[in-house]
């Protein structure tokens, strides 16, 4: 793996107390701090817990639920296509011109990252959100007693490890070696992470209870995009009918939502998003699966799956990995 050998002379991180949380410093990549059981950037426990407090859900709200980078840019994009479909015809779609997270902003990243509680009762029904939170976490809100719709989506965590490094590299510290971003990755001090409580919250969730969360994976939409759009329709409310169908509605979707149309649209060409600065076109690098196997080592892989394996044991929850 690249950088293997400066493992042991840059011990990767400090621990140092805090309040409620215990802030960890690592020397070149993101600071996470753990909060409520995962980690996170500090400057969202605010807005997390504002989130928690003041958050009313409606039976109606759908929400894109994620870990970073297992294509949640990619499923904002589909479920806002499916949901305003009758509003907007592909060619008048705000995706145009606006990158899907302003359309489906992350409920503790922008909803409560603002100053104020934000009023969000004029907001036309469904109220589409997204989070990056844990399902424990976001059970500490409103969302846990109403009906109000989970979709998930995650993705092989070797590819989200490698997505994640080539992401923050771009956007932040452009010398952060690989090899701590995937020893942060084995310890589960990502942010939002453990990869492996992430996922099994919301598998667990999903399994017991399916009207509630929808449980999606990366290699799947990849795979058989048309039966998983179908799917997502469905299960938010708003399937398809067979005019639709038979008119293509479905193949539209998909096209207008594919990596090489949605990385080439000016609202994902163009300005910035959030206190980062980001531009959207980080959200957009190759959008393949598998490709770990360019930048991690046959031992590298084979130890992070047996991390996996032995976190998601008996859970019935299988990613494809190569062990
Ligand atoms: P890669 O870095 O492997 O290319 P997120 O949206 O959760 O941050 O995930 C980003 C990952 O999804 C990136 O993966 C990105 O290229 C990929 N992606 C973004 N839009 C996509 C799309 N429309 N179809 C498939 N993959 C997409």
């Amino acid at each position: 793996m690249e950088g293997e050998q400066s493992h042991e002379n840059h011990p990767p991180s400090m621990v140092a107390e805090g309040d409620d949380h215990h802030i960890i410093t690592k020397k070149q990549g993101p600071t996470f701090c753990q909060f409520q059981g995962f980690w996170c950037r500090s400057s969202l426990v605010p807005n997390i817990i504002s989130f928690q407090k003041h958050f009313q859900a409606l039976d109606d709200d759908i929400i894109v639920a994620s870990k970073p980078k297992a294509g949640t840019t990619w499923l904002k994009a589909l479920v806002f296509t499916i949901v305003n479909r009758a509003r907007f015809s592909l060619s008048n779609s705000p995706l145009n011109l606006t990158n899907p997270h302003k359309l489906i902003p992350y409920l503790e990243i922008t909803v409560y990252g603002q100053d104020h509680i934000p009023d969000l009762t004029s907001i036309p029904s469904p109220r589409l959100f997204a989070t990056h939170l844990p399902f424990a976490v976001l059970a500490e809100s409103s969302i846990k007693q109403a009906k109000s719709r989970i979709v998930y989506v995650t993705r092989n965590p070797l590819d989200i490890i490698v997505s994640f490094w080539h992401f923050i590299r771009g956007i932040e510290c452009p010398d952060w070696p690989l090899v701590e971003c995937f020893e942060m990755f084995c310890r589960g001090e990502e942010g939002f992470g453990p990869f492996w409580d992430h996922a099994l919250g919301y598998w667990k969730e999903s399994s017991e209870k399916p009207h509630k969360v929808l449980f999606l994976k990366y290699e799947h939409l990849k795979e058989n995009p048309i039966q998983q759009i179908k799917r997502i329709a469905e299960f938010i409310g708003f399937p398809f009918s067979v005019e639709e169908e038979r008119a293509g509605a479905i193949e539209e979707i998909k096209t207008f939502c594919s990596f090489s149309n949605m990385k080439d649209l000016v609202g994902n060409m163009t300005g910035t998003m959030g206190r980062l600065h980001i531009q959207p076109k980080e959200l957009f690098r190759k959008g393949e699966v598998g490709d770990h196997i360019n930048y991690l080592s046959p031992s590298a892989i084979e130890r992070f799956c047996k991390i996996v394996e032995e976190k998601l044991s008996g859970s019935g929850l299988a990613y494809d990995l190569p062990c």
